[in-house]
């Protein structure tokens, strides 16, 4: 027997983060007490109210059955409610779409528009799903938009070369750099998408993990965004909820069926009780303002940042406080693996740069999913390696 791998597989690059997975696993199972920074998945536990409306609309027979797969009225909804008094944008259910997880959507929508051979523009560094699963497993070419210190890790748009480009994923708040916008610039990137024919999608999957009063706009609060753009949003860690896979995409109509028609041929929706439990959790929100459990998830991230930006900075790096997400990027000024292989060695677990692009080398990036006692534990770790080690 010989089963070949499609040849679209065999163009992926090695996914770095399962290697990193495994040393950890090994590591952990030689009895290491080991403090993993690594992973973009919260320690922190969903709300209250998720929990007792899983508990109740899971008890009810009639929440098992197949769900439409754009998702059930009632939840998109809901969703555009949530638009409505948290970006002051105008939705009607058919503007909105209910994914298994944002992750699905994003590879979803490029096997709706993408053809052979055509250019996807992914950040680098990136999300990987942008470049390898929207981009390569859909016969696409990702082409990378560099995301530089000197921008404050925006995209140049003048230098991007918009031939043959069909499709362009940006996300901000940002993984893994934590860069955030304003909403000049995101009139910008509008513009080109709709000068240049390219349909944008937009990751908004941090939007409500913001620090120091920044609050994350949509894309869709632009003039002409609904024209050309389609955001994703997710509740895996809005909520805390990344096991539970439930997310949404909403904007142009258009691009939104396109991506119902893949859907409706691959999967159904997600149960109905986590929709009912979605849709709750939105409800939560009252106004713009996050709900107080979001405040106060976001304060326990941003005492974690504070303590781990203070301790590195104090070892002679220069990092700043991010505005957003629950990541540090640190530039640790040289090559990203042996930089996260020397902290290993000191039993903290990060991700290299360089698993989310070439221009992510030199840099590593910490995730603040652990508790404070954690990351003060990891930051006595480190106290004994300083710059001079790279
Ligand atoms: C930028 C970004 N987008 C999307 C996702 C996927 O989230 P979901 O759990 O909704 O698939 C992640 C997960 O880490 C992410 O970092």
């Amino acid at each position: 027997m010989n089963f070949d791998y499609a040849d679209r597989i065999k163009k992926l690059p090695p996914y770095l983060f399962a290697e990193i997975e495994k040393i950890i696993h090994e590591k952990k199972a030689q009895g290491l007490d080991l403090i993993s920074l690594s992973i973009g998945d919260p320690d922190l536990p969903p709300p209250e109210i998720v929990i007792n409306t899983i508990k109740k609309e899971a008890a009810d027979l009639q929440n098992h059955h197949y769900s439409l797969s754009q998702g059930e009225p009632f939840f998109r909804e809901a969703v555009s409610t949530w638009c409505k008094k948290r970006f002051k944008i105008d939705l009607t259910k058919d503007e909105v779409i209910c994914l298994l997880g944002s992750k699905e959507g994003l590879v979803n929508i490029a096997r709706a528009f993408v053809n052979s051979g055509d250019k996807v523009l992914v950040p680098d560094p990136g999300y990987p799903v942008y470049s390898n699963s929207s981009a390569i497993l859909n016969d696409g070419i990702p082409i990378p938009i560099p995301l530089i210190e000197e921008n404050r890790f925006l995209p140049d748009l003048e230098k991007l070369d918009p031939k043959k480009v069909k499709m362009m994923f940006l996300n901000y708040p940002n993984n893994p750099t934590s860069a955030t916008v304003d909403k000049s610039f995101l009139g910008q990137v509008v513009d080109f998408a709709r000068e240049n024919n390219i349909i944008l999608c937009y990751d908004n999957a941090y939007s409500e993990i913001c620090f120091d009063g920044y609050k994350a706009p949509s894309i869709l609060e632009i003039d002409g965004a609904m024209d050309v753009a389609v955001e994703f949003h997710s509740c895996s860690k809005t909520f805390n909820m990344t096991g539970d896979r439930i997310a949404f995409a909403v904007g142009n109509k258009h691009l939104l069926n396109g991506l119902a028609k893949i859907k409706s041929q691959v999967d159904s929706g997600p149960p109905v009780y986590l929709q009912k439990v979605a849709a709750k959790a939105l409800e939560s929100y009252k106004s713009e303002e996050p709900p107080e459990f979001l405040k106060k998830n976001n304060a326990i991230y941003s005492r974690r940042r504070d303590i781990l930006v203070n301790q590195v900075n104090s070892l002679g790096f220069a990092c700043e406080k991010p505005k957003a997400t629950f990541y540090v990027w640190l530039n640790c000024g040289c090559n990203s693996l042996k930089f996260a292989n020397k902290l290993l060695e000191v039993g903290v677990a990060v991700t290299p740069g360089i698993g989310f692009g070439k221009y992510g080398e030199n840099y590593v990036r910490f995730s603040l999913t652990q508790p404070e006692k954690r990351i003060k534990e990891a930051c006595n770790r480190m106290a004994t390696l300083t710059k001079k080690d790279c």
